[in-house]
């Protein structure tokens, strides 16, 4: 824990959308009285029907509800874009292709017939209000245009991450009840085209019903086709109007279901509002970045990830920005591939991961030093706790020392920045997300989940109150959403995460409390890991642990019990590796495998994961108390073989 503070500079202060007066003045006020500053927050959206009620929220866990703007209706989709139309020939989104030679702009204006002729083919293909699209695509403009088509004519959209599996893809499609899957023949990043069609015919082999495809042609590459399934999008584009009206509907009707992993089962399927989540997006758009209407910002993240939702498209959008799309990866065709970006576009504002800068720190500042980051004036972090060492490789050689960086903490299921500097109002200190937005009301909670009144402490981060862009359920399954978000820490939401809080309120997130890990920045249950691993015909048992790794933050260490009198060979650990990135996807691939004849256990047989963890991060000193294991000598055996 640093205790270095970083203020922004007098000139950054002078032009910021809120200094620290006025940050403290407005968060204040949203917090002594969230209905009154909501509702006045509120109305930054354009309302097809005004709302009268703002908050009517409990976290009472035998009654969990919540609802912002309850009687209110609008559409996201106008809002995002129709609203812009006065200044129609503003860029509103930037393409950067993976291949470098290739980019384009896109203008609100063109974004409105896109998008409307888009909305009017679903319309054609039977797609109703409230039905579910999933959504399976490259970082491409269409992965927009789908997005806000669905939002047109209120048609709720689930966006599966592109590199996971047609497995994972099937779970996804049939937890939804989708009718239709939106993708493109092939995904092209950092050179290589990932068969995204393909993967959905395999998909839709698994899944029952009769589900049908929308494919956009990205690369041209060959795809096996079902005359009466498939469609090619621009073929359909041709055939319908460029004028769709745009749906009323209710400020809590779902926007977008977003599946993520928990500690326990399968991903579940996060629901977040039209309303609520809109408003919140923008405003946390405005001010955590301190956006005006000349920049151009760039959030690097996919729009599989909740981040590519809230922060390239609805945030953005809502606030008439220009918002810069990326296909590709950091390190194609090398390592200066994000600065060549924002030399190119004149990227003012830019948003992206620990991990990324951690992978880009190690190829050599030089990658940095060959582009133009005169335009740059404010950074971004988000997926982990930033390390100080990126952070001031970051601040020095990407900020040049003048941009402040907002470290911003949230979630998939906060649908917004809960945690971050606004950056005219707040030093940053690194490694710190800082203070809370407006409205958030944080605490940490003792074991007995009891709020600790002093500034200076460490426990679970909780949240008091509700916020607008809070997740309303679980898919399908309510009783799961009060379970893992409200159960263990009676009226309050529980985020899963560790923190501290020094002596000046500043919150340090230190990590998962729960068993999910951080990947490179991306979320994974180790259970989910576990259950593809069990599913080979040769596994017993496995247990999976996360521990330090120099780049992904967390890399994934499996200990695997085989089936008795099967060999444990090398090429089977291969064969397992390739396994779980079939099951899951290649984020979930594990970097260590160890084999482990016998699992600590405890006389119930539960796996006693603590000493796991301990063993996998090589703190094989502190194992704690194993007096309770049904036999202790497993442990040994453990450490003696311990990999990697
Ligand atoms: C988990 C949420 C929110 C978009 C990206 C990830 C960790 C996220 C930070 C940060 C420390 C962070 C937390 C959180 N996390 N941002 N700035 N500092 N930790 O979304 O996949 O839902 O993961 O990511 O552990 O609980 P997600």
């Amino acid at each position: 824990m640093s205790n270095d503070v970083f203020a922004p500079s007098a000139a950054f202060v002078a032009q910021a959308n809120a200094d620290e007066s006025r940050y403290k003045a407005m968060y204040e006020a949203s917090v002594a009285d969230p209905a009154a500053f909501w509702g006045e927050h509120g109305k930054r959206l354009n309302w097809i029907k005004p709302y009268t009620k703002v908050k009517s929220t409990t976290f009472d866990y035998h009654n969990v509800s919540i609802k912002w703007f309850e009687d209110g209706q609008l559409n996201v989709c106008a809002n995002c874009v129709d609203r812009h139309l006065g200044r129609g020939e503003k860029t509103a989104i930037i393409w950067e292709a993976d291949d470098p030679k290739l980019s384009k702009r896109i203008s609100y204006r063109e974004l409105y017939e896109n998008v409307s002729r888009f909305a009017n083919v679903l319309h054609g293909m039977g797609v109703k209000k409230g039905d579910r699209v999933i959504l399976y695509l490259p970082m491409i403009p269409e992965a927009a245009y789908a997005m806000l088509a669905c939002a047109r004519i209120g048609a709720v959209h689930s966006i599966v991450f592109a590199g996971f599996s047609p497995d994972a893809l099937a779970d996804r499609v049939e937890g939804a009840g989708a009718k239709l899957v939106v993708t493109a023949d092939e995904a092209p990043r950092g050179g290589r085209n990932t068969a995204l069609k393909a993967n959905v015919d395999k998909a839709l082999k698994r899944v029952g019903g009769d589900v049908k495809t929308l494919v956009v042609k990205r690369t041209g590459g060959d795809v096996a086709w079902d005359a009466e399934r498939d469609n090619w999008l621009h073929e359909e584009m041709e055939r319908v109007s460029d004028h769709c009206e745009p749906v009323a509907v209710n400020a809590e009707d779902p926007l977008f279901i977003l599946y993520t992993s928990g500690s326990t089962g399968k991903p579940k399927g996060v629901v977040h509002s039209s309303g609520g989540y809109l408003l919140y997006a923008a405003m946390t758009h405005e001010y955590v970045f301190d956006v005006k209407d000349d920049d151009v910002y760039w959030c690097t993240a996919d729009v599989g990830w909740v981040t590519g939702h809230s922060y390239i498209v609805y945030g953005p959008l809502a606030n008439g920005a220009t918002t810069v799309m990326f296909e590709g990866v950091p390190t194609y065709p090398d390592a200066g591939r994000f600065w060549e970006v924002c030399a190119k576009h004149g990227v003012t504002i830019f948003y992206t991961a620990p991990t990324a800068i951690r992978a880009l720190m190690a190829k050599g500042v030089e990658f940095v030093q060959k582009h133009d980051l005169s335009k740059l004036r404010l950074l971004g972090s988000v997926g982990e706790p930033i390390n100080p060492e990126a952070w001031h490789w970051y601040n020095k050689n990407v900020g040049g020392e003048r941009c402040p960086i907002v470290d911003t903490w949230w979630q998939t299921e906060t649908g917004g920045i809960l945690i971050s500097p606004l950056p005219g109002a707040v030093a940053a200190k690194p490694g710190s997300a800082t203070l809370p937005f407006f409205g958030v009301r944080p605490v940490v909670l003792d074991e007995k989940g009891e709020e600790i009144a002093a500034t200076e402490c460490e426990g679970v981060l909780a949240i008091a109150d509700s916020w607008p862009g809070q997740m309303r359920t679980v898919y399908g399954d309510h009783d799961r959403f009060v379970s893992t978000y409200f159960e263990m820490f009676k009226g309050y939401y529980f985020s899963g995460d560790g923190c501290r809080r020094d002596k000046d309120g500043y919150y340090w997130i230190t990590g998962r409390v729960d068993d999910v890990i951080n990947v490179s920045g991306h979320r994974m249950g180790t259970a989910e890991v576990e259950s593809a691993l069990v599913a080979h015909p040769k596994v017993s048992e496995a247990a999976v642990v996360g521990y330090p790794h120099d780049i992904k933050g967390q890399g994934i260490y499996c200990y695997v019990t085989l089936m008795d009198g099967e060999p444990y060979d090398d090429a089977l650990k291969t064969e397992l590796r390739n396994w779980v990135r079939n099951e899951i996807g290649p984020i979930a691939s594990p970097d260590v495998i160890q084999w482990a004849p016998g699992l600590p256990k405890t006389r119930s047989g539960k796996i006693m994961r603590r000493i796991l963890r301990k063993i996998a991060e090589n703190e094989t000193g502190s194992l704690g108390d194993t007096s309770t294991l049904a036999d202790p000598s497993v442990v040994e055996e453990l450490i003696a073989n311990r990999a990697g």
